[in-house]
């Protein structure tokens, strides 16, 4: 029974070689050694006729058989091939492929205006303090010396929230939650968001942001505000500009100011910015009304100070020439993009 030996050797030499094929070229090389038409297994197959009687239905039984299991076996390692190869395509990173590029954010003309405030009256000593968006009357009102009966108080004016809680019209309650916590020096400036029901157009918003600052210590004067303030309306807009503080009234400063800058835009030659008269409105600011001081047991004896609050979305108007505080707030790339 030579021929059932070989048959059997050549099983196993298939199967050697299907193990260690891994690619679709040498596979084709199988698929020739072992069932091409020169291979073995052809040939014994085709002299199936000329052996004994006795071995031609065994050997022509197991050479059929050896002839479909190598094709089946071949077809599946062919899908198996197929199967790593296409794996193996997903995976591949082409090095040399231009990278993806990711576009930079930038920051928002608020926040870069609001870090130029800050920036400015950090270096001449001040620290940044910052305190609830919702707060009680007393810190929003009373503690200010605004009288129940003041108009800001009205409903009109101020968002009232549940109990007596309102959503904070200044951030001038940070003044008095920080002089609670300490005795003086105090040299501090209060940034944050406020609310105030106004209907909204291009020159209002019912939310917007302050800088508020507050100096108190023995012997603060009201020359003390003026130099501040015009450094920083000169750090803030400009070496030639020009400030002028105009008499007015705040329940929580006596005496009041507001302050003006020469306009930006005409230099004060008068323009339609600054509606013809040369100079624009940017702070309020005083010297703390000693019932304030009287509040947060500060004895106004001893210690004066002065306050100031201005609003940021105002001075960003004015740096970048925006002429409706709405573009602030709505998020459209269109805008924002403008400040990368
Ligand atoms: N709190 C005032 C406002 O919201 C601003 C201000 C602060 C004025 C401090 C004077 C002194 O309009």
């Amino acid at each position: 029974m030579q021929v059932m030996k070989r048959l059997d050797a050549i099983k196993v030499e298939f199967e050697k070689a299907v193990d260690a094929c891994s690619d679709v070229s040498s596979m084709e090389d199988i698929r020739v050694a072992f069932l091409g038409r020169k291979c073995e297994l052809t040939q014994i197959l085709r002299n199936v006729s000329s052996l004994s009687a006795e071995e031609k239905p065994l050997v022509g039984k197991q050479a059929n058989i050896l002839k479909n299991e190598f094709a089946r076996k071949l077809e599946e390692l062919k899908e198996r091939l197929e199967r790593a190869d296409a794996s193996g395509k997903a995976e591949k990173i082409d090095v040399t492929l231009p990278g993806i590029k990711r576009r930079l954010g930038a920051r928002h003309p608020l926040r870069s205006t609001l870090s130029r405030i800050n920036d400015i009256f950090v270096s001449l000593g001040f620290a940044i303090a910052e305190g609830p968006e919702i707060e009680t009357e007393f810190y929003n009102f009373e503690a200010l010396n605004i009288p129940l009966d003041h108009p800001s108080r009205d409903a009109f004016d101020t968002f009232y929230v549940e109990g007596k809680h309102v959503l904070r019209s200044h951030t001038s309650n940070v003044q008095i939650h920080v002089m609670q916590k300490q005795p003086p020096p105090v040299q501090m400036i209060m940034p944050g968001r406020v609310y105030r029901p106004d209907a909204v157009d291009a020159s209002h918003s019912f939310m917007f942001h302050q800088v508020e600052g507050l100096m108190v210590d023995r012997g603060v004067s009201f020359s003390d505000l003026k130099g501040v303030l015009s450094i920083f309306c000169r750090s803030m807009f400009g070496e030639d500009i020009k400030m002028r503080l105009r008499p007015h009234f705040f329940p929580f400063t006596e005496p009041s100011a507001e302050v003006d800058i020469s306009c930006i835009i005409c230099g004060g030659k008068g323009c339609r910015v600054c509606k013809g008269n040369g100079w624009l409105e940017i702070l309020g600011a005083g010297m703390v009304n000693p019932k304030v001081f009287e509040a947060v047991g500060y004895d106004p004896e001893k210690y004066t100070g002065f306050a100031f609050g201005m609003g940021v979305e105002r001075i960003a108007m004015l740096l970048y020439g925006i002429e409706d505080i709405r573009l602030f707030f709505e998020n459209d790339v269109r805008f924002l993009k403008q400040f990368i």
